[in-house]
């Protein structure tokens, strides 16, 4: 869920090349030129043109947006209407724009150089339909901004600010009142309209500098390993000099490598979590698909069967006020009548293994509460059971029985064995052999790739999923502990049905059985800065007047995680549901990628603070917006600094010339300020496959973060898991339906690069004998020392079409050589054409000399295990 937004570090990068900017070629102009603002097509983005004379104009661009709409869900939202630029008397300039014709808010946006622009605000304007073409003013002598618009009804209102933050309830003014300065201009033969500002032309040469070197960043970013074969045409053979020296070393993050989990693509209800039975609690609702799929209701994934009864859904006396819908069975005809559940794509079943059966009963009316429960495919039993309750409550039952075949795409059919009414609810199908034999536990089989790839922390529940589509949509940790069947079930951001049966304690639980670092992810107190159904549609917050409580949640959070399951409240919940040892929580997230808006800073910060005090040895992790530059990181990382956050969740998806010629992002970064989560990430190329090619930027990137493993903490790959059926996003790491799983190349950097990590980086260089942009870029080398087994681990990566001749040159060689000049030791390699997409590390024993060459194979991802 991003966008591209201006950028400004790499116009600093580019005034270091020397690049040829256009406008710096006009010498003769004059000091002062003008400005002019506008939109070229409704919904685009805010353009700019520049003129000496006010009678010719040039486009800067042309028609590069300088800021986009942030407003609202991708798709039909974020456009910008109507933009009107004012530069205000402490020389910020100032730009508010109409966001659509039927919210009650209009866009405010601030920037100091017309270049960078502050995160944007939506103020909502009360008892008004709509805020068409706002006009903005500054009155000086009252140091208030005034922006005047209209309704769709034709009435003219002003509101006032004098933070531009916090407007004031809007007034009715007479349409005379709207005086605006705005003009038509012609460019390019079309006539536009907006405002016009004289500035001096040094701004204007940089604004147009800054446009320049963002394009020439675009051109780098796009390149791609498809036109490799042209672009490397006639290399000479390449050699490579590496260094490592074995005396110079540093201390980097033990906990570089992870994973982050998010229900998306039906990664948690359908895929981890192992339930088999799927819309178990009758809860599933049209609004979980935003009214999309017209048949996704209680019903859905259910069937009746026979003429021998009839069945509804009902709501009065449910089993729990957040489990309100049950279905309620009128028996007849006993035997002839029965209910039958598709699973998630079918329930999978394999021979001689144990399945847990449970349902919840409550017998209503006549003998009713007898079944037959049974599995089959094909009309074929694969296994059956009974279950009986003449219970006139609640009455939970539960048997275990055993499948005599396999079936890849079963159903559970529950046929009433006796007459009258009887309701049931949660009715529940799990392997036994879930991942360590938990109960409400893991798919064994999808449990196991995740352990295997040895994640020193595993982020949860989202992504989106942790903030929400909207305010009411926020994933509140509390809502997700508990009995299943007082669990709250919620519609789930991308589209389907959270049962949240794979809650916090699951997500803490397996945490412990895997061996990794919890890291659960809370919202802000603000939603997703995409949301569609939040109000008018903006990032909104929770009332200031409902913080408190929301901040008490939060701080409830680490009292349940760790605190004493004797003494405190929450850690006697924990022990209620069966771990009275406390989790030993680290670390805890506020904010997912948010819109760094004012709204969102004073509830972040508000959060931020009193974890902080009440917990100061708790990690708190922050956020940045987005996007790895522009405006919500850079707000983000300011307020980072100013309030000494302790570490700084980033996102990016990028494309593989993004990380080719990134490969020194951190080296810049600040070493005492808050250190870096890179909690998503991924290449993306066209397509988005998940090949060759990105899993080598993935591995690059790997590799630049270990050198700046002194700051970089911790990172994760997004998404992690993706049911093939219902993928929401690509590429993802690992791709399955119910009778496989699908590993990816990118899936094996991570395993390679997790699994052999240290704590120390050792000193490593790399030169090459071709000096042609863009080679040098493609290799990528990197040395760690697990200081516990004495281990080293170089990595090195070739992102070019051709080999390349390594030489190793290990200086201070003797602390792992000993008197020896060569050691065993073993090679991992991963290679294959550029969109291969099934390639497959290889290990092999080799002989590492003092003077070792090794030539990297054409796109390939080497690891040496000395
Ligand atoms: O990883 C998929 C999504 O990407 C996450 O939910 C969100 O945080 C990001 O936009």
């Amino acid at each position: 869920m991003k966008q591209q937004k201006t950028k400004k570090r790499f116009c600093m990068a580019m005034l270091g090349l020397g690049f040829a900017v256009s406008a710096s070629a006009l010498t003769a102009v004059p000091d002062s030129v003008y400005l002019f603002s506008y939109n070229v097509h409704p919904g685009s983005g805010l353009n700019m043109a520049w003129s000496a004379d006010q009678k010719y104009w040039s486009p800067i661009g042309p028609e590069h947006a300088f800021i986009k709409s942030d407003f609202g869900t991708w798709g039909g939202e974020k456009k910008m209407y109507n933009p009107y630029l004012i530069r205000t008397q402490d020389g910020l300039w100032r730009c508010v724009f109409q966001v659509n014709d039927y919210s009650n808010q209009f866009a405010v946006a601030v920037s100091r150089d017309l270049v960078l622009w502050q995160p944007q605000d939506y103020p909502y304007m009360e008892g008004v339909s709509s805020c068409l073409e706002p006009v903005l003013k500054y009155d000086a002598n009252r140091k208030m901004y005034q922006v005047l618009f209209k309704t769709k009804e034709g009435d003219y209102y002003i509101t006032e600010s004098a933070d531009f933050y916090n407007f004031s309830k809007p007034a009715k003014v007479s349409s005379d009142y709207v005086d605006s300065a705005s003009r038509d201009v012609v460019i390019d033969g079309r006539k536009m309209r907006g405002q016009i500002t004289k500035v001096a032309y040094a701004e204007i040469n940089t604004v147009v500098t800054a446009m320049e070197a963002a394009r020439y960043r675009e051109s780098l970013n796009a390149e791609l390993a498809c036109d490799n074969e042209m672009r490397f045409k006639d290399l000479k053979p390449l050699e490579a000099q590496i260094s490592i020296n074995l005396d110079e070393t540093k201390k980097i993050s033990d906990k570089l490598i992870g994973i982050f989990f998010e229900d998306i693509s039906y990664a948690a209800d359908g895929g981890l979590y192992a339930e088999l039975v799927q819309n178990r609690d009758f809860e599933y609702s049209l609004a979980d698909t935003k009214g999309a799929q017209k048949d996704w209701n209680s019903q859905y994934a259910w069937k009746a069967q026979g003429n021998g009864g009839e069945w509804s859904i009902e709501e009065n006396n449910p089993i729990h006020k957040n489990n309100p819908h049950y279905a309620l069975l009128d028996i007849k005809k006993p035997g002839e009548f029965s209910l039958v559940n598709e699973g998630f794509d079918g329930i999978p079943l394999r021979k001689g293994e144990k399945y847990i059966f449970s349902m919840f009963v409550r017998q209503i009316e006549g003998n009713a509460g007898k079944f037959d429960v049974a599995l089959e495919q094909d009309g074929k039993v694969v296994a059956s059971t009974k279950v009986s309750s003449s219970n006139k409550e609640w009455k939970k039952l539960k048997v275990t029985f055993k499948a005599e075949a396999d079936a890849d795409k079963a159903v559970i059919r529950i046929i009433p064995k006796s007459e009258g009414k009887v309701a049931i609810d949660m009715i529940s199908l799990f392997p036994k052999n879930t991942f360590k034999g938990r109960e409400n536990g893991m798919r064994a089989d999808l449990a196991q790739v995740l352990a295997d790839l040895k994640p020193k922390f595993m982020r949860f529940p989202g992504g989106c999923v942790a903030h929400g589509d909207g305010l009411h949509n926020i994933y509140y940790w509390k809502e997700t502990i508990g009995p299943l069947e007082s669990r709250m079930p919620q519609r789930n951001i991308w589209n389907y049905h959270q049962t949240k049966g794979l809650g916090y304690y699951e997500y803490f639980q397996f945490c412990e059985d895997i061996g990794c670092e919890p890291l659960p992810v809370l919202a802000a107190g603000v939603s997703c800065q995409n949301s569609s159904d939040c109000g008018a549609g903006q990032q909104g917050g929770i009332p200031m007047e409902k913080m408190p409580e929301y901040v008490q949640d939060v701080l409830d959070l680490i009292e349940w995680a760790n605190g004493d399951a004797k003494t405190t409240e929450w850690g006697r919940r924990r022990a209620e549901q069966g771990h009275p040892a406390p989790f030993n929580l680290k670390y805890i997230g506020i904010g997912n990628e948010d819109l760094v808006s004012n709204t969102f800073a004073e509830r972040y910060l508000m959060i931020i603070k009193a974890v902080k005090e009440k917990y100061p040895d708790i990690i708190v992790c922050g956020t940045a917006g987005p996007w790895c530059e522009g405006s919500d990181y850079e707000a983000g990382w300011r307020l980072a600094k100013d309030n000494d956050i302790d570490m700084i969740d980033e996102h990016y998806y990028q494309s593989p010339g993004w990380f080719i010629y990134h490969q020194n992002y951190y080296d810049q970064y600040d070493r005492n300020g808050s250190k870096v989560y890179l909690g998503e990430y991924a290449a993306h190329a066209p397509g988005r496959p998940n090949n060759i090619e990105t899993a080598l930027c993935e591995a690059m990137h790997i590799c630049n973060m270990e050198r700046n493993g002194d700051i970089v903490e911790m990172s994760s790959y997004a998404p992690l898991l993706a049911k093939e059926g219902h993928i929401n996003w690509s590429p993802d790491m690992i791709y399955f339906n119910n009778n496989e799983i699908k590993l990816t190349v990118g899936y094996y950097v991570q395993k390679l690069c997790s699994n052999y990590c240290g704590d120390e980086y050792i000193n490593s260089s790399l030169t090459v004998n071709e000096g042609r942009k863009g080679v040098r870029d493609r290799l990528a080398v990197s040395t760690v020392r697990d200081s516990k087994t004495g281990k080293v681990y170089i990595k090195m990566v070739n992102l070019l079409n051709h080999p390349v001749k390594g030489k190793l040159d290990i200086a201070n060689a003797e602390s792992i050589f000993g008197e020896q000049t060569s050691l065993n030791a073993k090679l991992h390699l991963l290679t294959g054409d550029y969109d291969d997409t099934k390639a497959l590390p290889q290990a092999k024993d080799i002989v590492v000399s003092l003077d070792f060459e090794y030539e990297l194979p054409a796109y390939s991802f080497s690891l040496i295990e000395l």
